[in-house]
């Protein structure tokens, strides 16, 4: 009854009705943290666009269990190693998982930061909530966060063009087979150097826009970063590479509304009479990710206040006849890997259509890569940029 109640709801009130089902206290705690940390020599190469995405990883990683009856563990952070997992583990047959993606960049003033950790930490909770896993403080997450990157902070390449991912991970680990809440979990952290992700200059992505694959849907997890809706894109990606994309374009609905490019959130800038320039990004109704870069870059345009801002729907017909028109400036996804990403081609009902972002010289959203670097990497100080002691 409450499962249904959920889909007829809006996004935000079917998160209150998910989240008071765990409104408890309890926590893992900053104070409890445990360092069984051993000395070892970041083995990064000199040249960072060497390292390929999430293919190595730091000497150390952190975990904490819970059970039901227990609650929370002490934080442990101690050596990377395998986990040892039951073979009827929820997560491994039910996908009881969710993640964050996050990045740890060293300053050009030798500091370490990571970006708006409040929100990546917010919408891990969100995730958790709904995937019945317990609650924490997100405070008491993002402290314990700080002391783990400022432990492997040789592990950043000295680069202001490339960082240490951060993957925070939630898995429910109760090994028994039904379909029910875990009474068991791992939090745990690990980090993976990260190189640029354009080595040689933007490379502007194609996407394939097929509207017989939906990546979300209403009353679904779009909004929420747990694993299952990542691993049925695998397929999708793959029929975009025979049609020589190299991302999917996500659809929804009979009107064919955009919604998210690849992993990316999308915005698209418009021109209009009377020389105002829209830049529009689909609005958060429970299909879409609230990506922190694109909560970023909304904010940005919203202090700058030079383009009109819009969450709204926006279809591919609308898309479609702007480009005809000449109205249709940019496309560009944005995430936490690429930062932003140029689209210059679109595949739909087997046409092509070439979307000008790099020959209007990506104005727009190269303005935002700029202010976001700036901040990333200590040039501009910013709130948004918390330096990791
Ligand atoms: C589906 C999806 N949309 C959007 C994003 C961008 O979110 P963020 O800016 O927080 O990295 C991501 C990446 O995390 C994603 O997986």
């Amino acid at each position: 009854m409450r499962a249904f109640n959920l889909l007829k709801t809006n996004q935000s009130s079917a998160f209150k009705t998910i989240s008071s089902f765990y409104s408890s206290k309890a926590t893992f705690k900053f104070d409890d943290l445990q360092l069984e940390l051993h000395k070892t020599k970041p083995n990064l190469p000199e040249d960072p666009a060497k390292l390929l995405f999430g293919q190595k990883f730091t000497d150390h990683m952190l975990t904490i269990e819970w059970t039901k009856d227990a609650g929370w563990g002490k934080p442990k952070l101690g050596p990377f190693k395998n986990l040892e997992i039951h073979p009827a583990a929820k997560v491994l047959h039910y996908s009881i998982e969710l993640f964050e993606g996050m990045k740890a960049y060293y300053g050009v003033d030798g500091k370490i930061r990571i970006f708006r950790p409040d929100l990546n930490a917010l919408r891990m909770f969100k995730s958790a909530a709904r995937s019945g896993l317990p609650s924490f403080d997100q405070q008491e997450f993002i402290k314990i966060l700080k002391k783990f990157v400022s432990i492997e902070k040789d592990w950043i390449p000295k680069s202001t063009a490339a960082s240490l991912y951060l993957r925070p991970t939630f898995i429910g680990t109760e090994g028994s087979l039904g379909v029910s809440v875990s009474n068991k979990a791992l939090f745990y952290i690990i980090a993976s150097p990260a190189g640029p992700y354009f080595p040689t200059g933007f490379k502007p992505v194609s996407l394939y826009a097929d509207p017989r694959f939906v990546r979300a849907f209403p009353g679904g997890v779009g909004a929420y970063k747990v694993g299952s809706n990542y691993g049925p894109t695998v397929y999708v990606g793959m029929e975009a590479q025979k049609h020589g994309c190299q991302q999917v374009l996500w659809l929804i609905g009979k009107e064919n509304l955009l919604t998210e490019a690849g992993t990316m959130n999308m915005f698209v800038v418009l021109k209009h009479d009377n020389d105002v320039i829209e830049l529009v990004t689909p609005p958060l109704d429970g299909t879409i990710l609230e990506g922190v870069t694109r909560q970023s870059i909304l904010d940005l345009a919203r202090r700058d206040g030079k383009l009109k801002v819009s969450e709204r729907n926006i279809d591919m017909k609308e898309t479609l006849l702007a480009l005809e028109k000449n109205r249709l400036l940019e496309m560009f996804g944005a995430g936490t890997a690429a930062v932003t990403c140029p689209i210059e081609r679109i595949v739909f009902n087997n046409k092509n259509y070439e979307i000008p972002t790099m020959k209007t010289g990506a104005k727009h959203m190269s303005y935002f890569l700029n202010e976001l670097n700036s901040i990333f990497y200590g040039k501009k100080k910013h709130e948004w940029g918390v330096v990791c002691e």
